[in-house]
Protein backbone atom coordinates (compact mmCIF):
# COMPACT_ATOMS: atom_id res chain seq x y z
CA UNK A 1 0.00 0.00 0.00
CA UNK A 2 1.87 3.55 -0.96
CA UNK A 3 1.56 6.19 1.65
CA UNK A 4 -1.13 7.90 -0.25
CA UNK A 5 -3.49 5.44 0.21
CA UNK A 6 -2.72 4.88 4.49
CA UNK A 7 -5.45 6.33 6.28
CA UNK A 8 -3.57 10.18 7.69
CA UNK A 9 -3.04 9.40 10.54
CA UNK A 10 -0.47 6.41 9.61
CA UNK A 11 1.30 8.97 7.38
CA UNK A 12 3.37 10.98 7.70
CA UNK A 13 2.87 14.25 5.52
CA UNK A 14 1.68 16.63 8.26
CA UNK A 15 4.48 17.18 9.62
CA UNK A 16 6.21 20.69 9.36
CA UNK A 17 10.23 20.93 9.46
CA UNK A 18 10.00 21.96 12.89
CA UNK A 19 8.22 18.68 13.78
CA UNK A 20 10.70 16.32 12.13
CA UNK A 21 13.15 17.93 13.81
CA UNK A 22 11.42 17.24 16.94
CA UNK A 23 10.87 13.63 16.88
CA UNK A 24 13.85 12.96 14.94
CA UNK A 25 15.51 12.63 18.56
CA UNK A 26 13.21 10.05 19.76
CA UNK A 27 13.60 6.30 19.53
CA UNK A 28 12.13 5.15 16.14
CA UNK A 29 11.50 1.67 14.24
CA UNK A 30 9.31 0.49 11.63
CA UNK A 31 6.73 -2.23 10.75
CA UNK A 32 4.96 -3.22 7.92
CA UNK A 33 2.91 -0.20 7.49
CA UNK A 34 5.42 2.63 8.47
CA UNK A 35 7.41 4.84 10.31
CA UNK A 36 6.87 4.35 14.14
CA UNK A 37 8.26 6.90 17.05
CA UNK A 38 8.43 6.31 20.47
CA UNK A 39 6.86 9.55 22.62
CA UNK A 40 6.65 8.77 26.27
CA UNK A 41 6.95 5.39 26.34
CA UNK A 42 4.26 4.53 24.07
CA UNK A 43 4.40 4.11 20.22
CA UNK A 44 3.07 5.95 17.17
CA UNK A 45 2.75 6.74 13.42
CA UNK A 46 3.64 9.92 12.73
CA UNK A 47 1.03 11.90 12.01
CA UNK A 48 -0.56 10.44 15.22
CA UNK A 49 2.37 11.50 17.25
CA UNK A 50 1.77 15.04 15.82
CA UNK A 51 -2.28 14.82 16.65
CA UNK A 52 -0.84 13.83 20.59
CA UNK A 53 1.58 16.67 20.50
CA UNK A 54 -1.31 19.42 19.24
CA UNK A 55 -3.70 17.71 21.91
CA UNK A 56 -0.68 18.13 25.05
CA UNK A 57 -0.39 21.63 23.93
CA UNK A 58 -3.67 22.85 22.85
CA UNK A 59 -6.56 20.62 24.98
CA UNK A 60 -8.09 22.83 27.73
CA UNK A 61 -10.51 20.53 29.50
CA UNK A 62 -14.39 21.13 31.00
CA UNK A 63 -14.78 20.03 34.31
CA UNK A 64 -17.75 17.52 32.55
CA UNK A 65 -15.29 15.90 30.56
CA UNK A 66 -15.43 12.30 29.72
CA UNK A 67 -12.68 10.74 28.01
CA UNK A 68 -13.10 6.82 27.03
CA UNK A 69 -9.81 5.07 26.22
CA UNK A 70 -8.63 1.48 25.37
CA UNK A 71 -6.23 -0.09 23.70
CA UNK A 72 -7.72 -0.69 19.74
CA UNK A 73 -9.79 -4.00 18.99
CA UNK A 74 -10.48 -4.01 23.19
CA UNK A 75 -14.20 -2.97 22.57
CA UNK A 76 -14.16 1.01 21.98
CA UNK A 77 -16.85 1.30 19.67
CA UNK A 78 -18.93 -0.59 22.12
CA UNK A 79 -18.27 1.21 24.79
CA UNK A 80 -18.52 4.77 23.16
CA UNK A 81 -22.09 3.36 21.91
CA UNK A 82 -22.87 2.47 25.32
CA UNK A 83 -21.89 6.19 26.80
CA UNK A 84 -23.63 7.89 24.26
CA UNK A 85 -26.36 6.22 24.98
CA UNK A 86 -26.55 6.47 28.65
CA UNK A 87 -26.20 10.47 28.46
CA UNK A 88 -28.86 10.77 25.71
CA UNK A 89 -31.18 8.87 27.80
CA UNK A 90 -32.04 12.36 30.34
CA UNK A 91 -33.18 14.30 26.55
CA UNK A 92 -36.27 14.46 25.31
CA UNK A 93 -37.60 10.70 23.69
CA UNK A 94 -40.70 12.78 22.57
CA UNK A 95 -39.13 14.01 20.18
CA UNK A 96 -38.60 13.51 16.28
CA UNK A 97 -35.13 13.75 15.93
CA UNK A 98 -33.35 10.57 15.79
CA UNK A 99 -31.37 9.03 18.30
CA UNK A 100 -27.18 10.24 17.77
CA UNK A 101 -26.91 6.14 17.10
CA UNK A 102 -29.35 5.88 14.39
CA UNK A 103 -27.73 9.22 12.60
CA UNK A 104 -23.63 8.89 13.30
CA UNK A 105 -20.85 6.12 14.11
CA UNK A 106 -19.80 5.66 17.59
CA UNK A 107 -16.39 6.44 16.20
CA UNK A 108 -17.80 9.81 14.97
CA UNK A 109 -19.73 10.79 17.85
CA UNK A 110 -16.61 10.00 20.21
CA UNK A 111 -13.92 10.84 18.07
CA UNK A 112 -10.33 10.40 18.80
CA UNK A 113 -7.84 13.19 20.42
CA UNK A 114 -4.99 12.14 18.89
CA UNK A 115 -6.29 10.92 15.35
CA UNK A 116 -9.31 13.00 14.73
CA UNK A 117 -9.88 15.86 16.78
CA UNK A 118 -5.93 17.27 17.13
CA UNK A 119 -4.62 15.23 14.10
CA UNK A 120 -3.88 18.61 12.07
CA UNK A 121 -4.19 21.72 14.58
CA UNK A 122 -3.44 22.30 18.35
CA UNK A 123 -6.55 24.80 18.11
CA UNK A 124 -9.71 22.91 16.69
CA UNK A 125 -12.97 24.34 16.88
CA UNK A 126 -14.87 22.76 19.79
CA UNK A 127 -18.06 24.43 19.95
CA UNK A 128 -20.00 21.89 18.32
CA UNK A 129 -19.27 19.79 21.62
CA UNK A 130 -21.93 19.98 24.24
CA UNK A 131 -21.52 19.28 27.49
CA UNK A 132 -20.30 17.10 28.89
CA UNK A 133 -18.09 16.68 25.89
CA UNK A 134 -17.09 13.29 25.07
CA UNK A 135 -13.68 12.25 23.49
CA UNK A 136 -11.61 9.33 23.10
CA UNK A 137 -7.91 7.96 22.96
CA UNK A 138 -5.52 5.44 22.56
CA UNK A 139 -2.87 7.06 24.36
CA UNK A 140 -1.56 5.61 27.98
CA UNK A 141 -2.83 7.52 30.71
CA UNK A 142 0.25 9.65 31.78
CA UNK A 143 0.17 11.40 28.23
CA UNK A 144 -3.60 11.38 28.10
CA UNK A 145 -2.98 13.41 31.69
CA UNK A 146 -0.49 15.90 31.29
CA UNK A 147 -3.28 18.63 29.73
CA UNK A 148 -6.10 16.68 32.26
CA UNK A 149 -3.91 17.51 35.26
CA UNK A 150 -5.80 18.03 38.83
CA UNK A 151 -9.13 18.35 36.41
CA UNK A 152 -12.22 16.54 37.71
CA UNK A 153 -12.97 14.99 34.19
CA UNK A 154 -14.24 11.25 33.94
CA UNK A 155 -11.90 8.53 32.27
CA UNK A 156 -13.19 5.22 31.34
CA UNK A 157 -10.51 2.73 30.18
CA UNK A 158 -12.05 -0.83 28.60
CA UNK A 159 -9.26 -3.94 28.92
CA UNK A 160 -9.87 -7.13 26.98
CA UNK A 161 -7.31 -10.32 27.16
CA UNK A 162 -4.77 -9.73 24.87
CA UNK A 163 -5.37 -12.71 22.71
CA UNK A 164 -8.65 -11.62 21.67
CA UNK A 165 -7.37 -8.26 20.77
CA UNK A 166 -4.60 -10.07 18.60
CA UNK A 167 -7.02 -12.12 16.63
CA UNK A 168 -9.23 -8.94 16.22
CA UNK A 169 -6.89 -7.05 15.65
CA UNK A 170 -5.68 -9.38 12.33
CA UNK A 171 -8.97 -9.55 11.33
CA UNK A 172 -9.50 -5.78 11.02
CA UNK A 173 -6.15 -5.56 9.67
CA UNK A 174 -6.69 -7.92 6.59
CA UNK A 175 -10.29 -6.38 6.11
CA UNK A 176 -8.89 -3.11 6.08
CA UNK A 177 -5.90 -4.43 3.72
CA UNK A 178 -8.55 -5.33 1.86
CA UNK A 179 -7.10 -9.22 2.17
CA UNK A 180 -8.27 -12.93 3.20
CA UNK A 181 -7.39 -14.11 6.85
CA UNK A 182 -3.74 -14.18 6.02
CA UNK A 183 -1.60 -16.18 8.38
CA UNK A 184 1.43 -14.43 7.79
CA UNK A 185 -0.33 -10.90 8.83
CA UNK A 186 -0.85 -12.98 11.91
CA UNK A 187 2.75 -13.30 12.63
CA UNK A 188 3.65 -10.14 12.41
CA UNK A 189 0.95 -8.48 14.68
CA UNK A 190 1.97 -11.45 17.05
CA UNK A 191 5.75 -10.39 16.98
CA UNK A 192 4.59 -6.69 17.01
CA UNK A 193 2.10 -7.47 20.85
CA UNK A 194 5.16 -9.24 21.64
CA UNK A 195 8.05 -7.32 21.41
CA UNK A 196 5.69 -4.28 21.80
CA UNK A 197 6.49 -2.26 19.29
CA UNK A 198 3.48 -1.44 17.46
CA UNK A 199 1.28 1.80 17.31
CA UNK A 200 0.17 2.47 20.99
CA UNK A 201 2.02 -0.27 22.30
CA UNK A 202 3.80 -1.94 24.33
CA UNK A 203 0.06 -3.50 24.94
CA UNK A 204 0.57 -4.25 28.45
CA UNK A 205 1.73 -0.37 29.27
CA UNK A 206 -1.25 0.83 27.85
CA UNK A 207 -3.74 -1.43 30.28
CA UNK A 208 -1.16 -0.76 33.28
CA UNK A 209 -1.36 3.05 33.06
CA UNK A 210 -4.99 2.55 33.55
CA UNK A 211 -5.00 -0.08 35.95
CA UNK A 212 -2.78 2.10 37.80
CA UNK A 213 -4.72 4.95 37.55
CA UNK A 214 -7.86 3.56 38.55
CA UNK A 215 -6.61 1.79 42.06
CA UNK A 216 -5.25 5.80 42.84
CA UNK A 217 -7.85 7.54 41.77
CA UNK A 218 -11.08 5.59 41.96
CA UNK A 219 -13.57 8.02 41.08
CA UNK A 220 -11.70 9.81 38.09
CA UNK A 221 -10.69 6.62 36.61
CA UNK A 222 -12.97 3.96 36.34
CA UNK A 223 -11.42 0.05 34.85
CA UNK A 224 -13.75 -1.99 32.73
CA UNK A 225 -13.51 -5.43 31.53
CA UNK A 226 -14.83 -6.49 27.59
CA UNK A 227 -15.63 -9.72 29.35
CA UNK A 228 -17.60 -8.84 32.23
CA UNK A 229 -18.90 -6.61 30.20
CA UNK A 230 -20.29 -9.45 27.65
CA UNK A 231 -20.67 -11.78 30.55
CA UNK A 232 -23.05 -9.78 32.48
CA UNK A 233 -23.81 -6.19 30.68
CA UNK A 234 -26.65 -5.16 32.86
CA UNK A 235 -24.85 -4.61 35.94
CA UNK A 236 -21.83 -3.12 33.87
CA UNK A 237 -24.07 -0.66 32.00
CA UNK A 238 -25.15 0.35 35.45
CA UNK A 239 -21.44 0.33 37.41
CA UNK A 240 -20.90 2.95 33.68
CA UNK A 241 -23.58 5.14 34.85
CA UNK A 242 -23.19 5.62 38.56
CA UNK A 243 -19.29 6.17 37.74
CA UNK A 244 -20.54 9.16 34.96
CA UNK A 245 -23.09 10.18 37.77
CA UNK A 246 -25.90 9.23 35.93
CA UNK A 247 -27.30 6.26 37.94
CA UNK A 248 -30.75 4.58 36.88
CA UNK A 249 -33.70 5.54 39.14
CA UNK A 250 -36.52 3.10 40.52
CA UNK A 251 -38.37 3.94 37.42
CA UNK A 252 -35.67 3.75 34.53
CA UNK A 253 -34.92 0.26 36.00
CA UNK A 254 -38.27 -0.81 36.34
CA UNK A 255 -39.39 0.33 33.01
CA UNK A 256 -36.71 -1.31 30.98
CA UNK A 257 -34.23 1.43 30.55
CA UNK A 258 -30.92 -0.93 31.07
CA UNK A 259 -31.95 -3.55 28.59
CA UNK A 260 -33.35 -1.00 26.22
CA UNK A 261 -29.80 0.54 25.77
CA UNK A 262 -28.12 -2.88 25.59
CA UNK A 263 -30.26 -3.68 22.88
CA UNK A 264 -29.61 -0.38 20.83
CA UNK A 265 -25.84 -0.73 21.64
CA UNK A 266 -25.62 -4.68 20.61
CA UNK A 267 -23.29 -6.03 17.73
CA UNK A 268 -26.45 -7.18 16.23
CA UNK A 269 -28.49 -3.57 16.15
CA UNK A 270 -25.55 -1.31 15.77
CA UNK A 271 -24.09 -3.51 13.10
CA UNK A 272 -27.75 -3.76 11.10
CA UNK A 273 -27.88 0.34 11.12
CA UNK A 274 -27.77 2.09 7.49
CA UNK A 275 -25.24 4.64 9.29
CA UNK A 276 -22.99 1.16 10.06
CA UNK A 277 -22.95 -0.52 7.16
CA UNK A 278 -22.26 2.56 5.11
CA UNK A 279 -20.45 4.95 6.40
CA UNK A 280 -16.57 5.55 6.70
CA UNK A 281 -14.62 7.53 9.23
CA UNK A 282 -12.96 10.37 8.76
CA UNK A 283 -9.92 8.68 7.79
CA UNK A 284 -11.62 6.64 5.10
CA UNK A 285 -11.65 3.52 7.06
CA UNK A 286 -15.48 1.35 6.50
CA UNK A 287 -17.37 1.46 9.80
CA UNK A 288 -18.84 -1.99 8.86
CA UNK A 289 -14.97 -3.43 10.10
CA UNK A 290 -15.42 -2.38 13.25
CA UNK A 291 -17.97 -4.98 14.01
CA UNK A 292 -17.35 -8.43 13.72
CA UNK A 293 -18.26 -11.71 15.79
CA UNK A 294 -17.69 -9.66 19.60
CA UNK A 295 -17.01 -13.33 21.12
CA UNK A 296 -15.17 -14.34 24.41
CA UNK A 297 -12.18 -16.57 23.39
CA UNK A 298 -12.08 -16.31 19.79
CA UNK A 299 -8.40 -16.36 19.56
CA UNK A 300 -8.97 -20.16 20.89
CA UNK A 301 -9.83 -20.85 17.20
CA UNK A 302 -7.09 -19.19 15.38
CA UNK A 303 -4.23 -19.07 17.95
CA UNK A 304 -1.52 -22.29 17.94
CA UNK A 305 -0.70 -23.57 21.56
CA UNK A 306 2.83 -22.43 20.71
CA UNK A 307 1.58 -19.06 19.81
CA UNK A 308 -1.04 -18.71 23.22
CA UNK A 309 2.12 -20.24 25.26
CA UNK A 310 4.08 -17.01 24.29
CA UNK A 311 1.88 -14.02 24.67
CA UNK A 312 1.06 -15.92 28.63
CA UNK A 313 4.36 -16.05 29.43
CA UNK A 314 4.49 -12.35 28.69
CA UNK A 315 1.62 -10.98 30.05
CA UNK A 316 1.90 -13.05 33.30
CA UNK A 317 5.87 -11.33 33.96
CA UNK A 318 4.28 -7.93 32.56
CA UNK A 319 1.11 -7.82 34.88
CA UNK A 320 3.38 -9.72 38.07
CA UNK A 321 2.82 -7.52 41.18
CA UNK A 322 0.95 -5.04 39.81
CA UNK A 323 -2.30 -6.83 41.23
CA UNK A 324 -3.92 -7.42 37.42
CA UNK A 325 -5.72 -10.60 36.44
CA UNK A 326 -6.33 -11.76 33.43
P1 LIG B 1 -13.96 -9.03 17.35
O1 LIG B 1 -13.02 -8.68 16.24
O2 LIG B 1 -13.37 -10.00 18.32
O3 LIG B 1 -15.29 -9.44 16.88
P2 LIG B 1 -12.82 -1.76 18.91
O4 LIG B 1 -14.19 -1.19 18.97
O5 LIG B 1 -11.97 -1.40 20.09
O6 LIG B 1 -12.19 -1.52 17.62
O7 LIG B 1 -12.99 -3.35 19.09
C1 LIG B 1 -13.56 -4.11 18.07
C2 LIG B 1 -14.07 -5.40 18.68
O8 LIG B 1 -15.26 -5.12 19.44
C3 LIG B 1 -14.45 -6.41 17.61
O9 LIG B 1 -14.22 -7.69 18.20
C4 LIG B 1 -15.94 -6.13 17.45
O10 LIG B 1 -16.67 -7.19 16.88
C5 LIG B 1 -16.36 -5.88 18.89
N1 LIG B 1 -17.58 -5.08 19.00
C6 LIG B 1 -17.96 -4.02 18.26
N2 LIG B 1 -19.14 -3.57 18.63
C7 LIG B 1 -19.56 -4.38 19.63
C8 LIG B 1 -20.76 -4.43 20.42
N3 LIG B 1 -21.74 -3.59 20.24
N4 LIG B 1 -20.84 -5.39 21.37
C9 LIG B 1 -19.84 -6.28 21.57
N5 LIG B 1 -18.69 -6.28 20.84
C10 LIG B 1 -18.55 -5.34 19.90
Amino acid sequence: MSEKELPDHLREDYLSEETKTLISALPSTKDFLGKLYNYQGCWYYPNTLLGVLNFQKGFTPQETDIVIASFPKSGTTWLKALTVALLERSKDSSSDVPHPLQSDNPYGLVPFLETNVYLNCSTPDLTKFSSPRLFSTHMPLRTLQVPFKDSPCKIVYVCRNVKDVLVSQWYFRCAYLQKEADKSLLESSLDSLCSGVGCFGPFWENVLSYWRGSLEDPEHVLFMRYEEMKSDPAAQVKRLAEFLGCPFTEEEEEGGSVDKILELCSLRSLSSMEINKTGKTSNNVHYSIFFRRGEVGDSKNHLTPEMENKIDMIIEEKYKGSGLKY
